[in-house]
């Protein structure tokens, strides 16, 4: 990871302690809870995912996949403080996908946030291909991916879409989840033109960091730099939950 990207996920583990961090994301998975099955639950590109923080109360084996280490301690750190004991059941695996397998288990709920638009759809494709193996009827699979709407699918920096592989719509959809074996239950396409000023303040935080980390203290040279940071762009994204048949 970048080391800039780096000092993003550092300061919002800084700013955003796990109460405050549950309470800001949208957990669509939450009006299904009572459905949920047996089994363990598995997210891809976890990061400190507010998801298995959130969920490592019920009691559920977690599988936290992400292959940047800095981030899983820091996941283990989160889980540690907000279940205590619970955090035994949980499986830290520096892994990247889809380079390496999936562990192979059979997961009750699988996440993927803000992790399939690092990849192109064909290998979009072969990750959903192992997660239908590594499901059973009832399974729920989460996701949350930028969609063409994101102001970054414009863009003509190309270093942008090298990190940014595939901008999604609604139609990609049907290609990846086979409709023989998953069923669509929930599917939103959100644009949000205005942070909100958390994510606002935290953002410029995190610039006017990477700038003294570059030791850029000239004023009108840091307020240059500074100036897209604070202008507000389109975030557009899907949102979606299948359920295995
Ligand atoms: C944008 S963050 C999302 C974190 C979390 N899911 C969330 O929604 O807050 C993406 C995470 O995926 C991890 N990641 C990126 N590419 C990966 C790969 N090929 N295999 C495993 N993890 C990857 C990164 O290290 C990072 O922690």
């Amino acid at each position: 990871m970048d080391e800039t990207l780096q000092m993003y996920w550092e300061l919002y583990n800084e700013l955003c302690p796990n109460e405050l961090m549950i309470h800001k994301n949208h957990n669509p998975l939450r009006d299904f809870e009572d459905e949920f099955i047996e089994g363990p639950l598995l997210e891809l590109g976890c990061g400190q995912s507010s998801f298995l923080v959130e969920y490592s109360k019920t009691g559920k084996e977690i599988f936290a996949i992400d292959n940047e280490e800095f981030q899983l301690q820091l996941l283990k750190k989160r889980i540690e403080t907000y279940s205590g004991k619970e955090a035994r059941k949980l499986h830290l695996l520096n892994i990247t996908i889809p380079e390496k397998e999936i562990p192979n288990e059979i997961f009750s709920i699988v996440i993927m946030s803000d992790f399939l638009h690092f990849f192109t759809l064909e290998n979009c494709s072969k990750i959903i291909d192992q997660i239908a193996l590594r499901t059973q009827k009832g399974s729920l699979i989460y996701i949350k991916a930028h969609s063409k709407f994101h102001s970054y699918f414009k863009s003509q920096d190309p270093g942008m879409h090298e990190f940014y592989k595939h901008f999604f719509s609604e139609t990609d959809f049907p290609k990846l989840f086979n409709e023989k074996y998953f069923e669509r239950i929930m599917f939103s396409d959100t644009v949000q033109s205005v942070r909100s000023k958390f994510s606002r303040e935290m953002e410029i935080k995190w610039h006017e960091r990477v700038l003294d980390e570059y030791q850029v203290f000239d004023h009108e040279e840091r307020e240059e730099e500074l100036k897209t940071t604070k202008e507000e762009t389109n975030v557009g994204y899907i949102q979606c939950i299948y359920r295995r048949r």
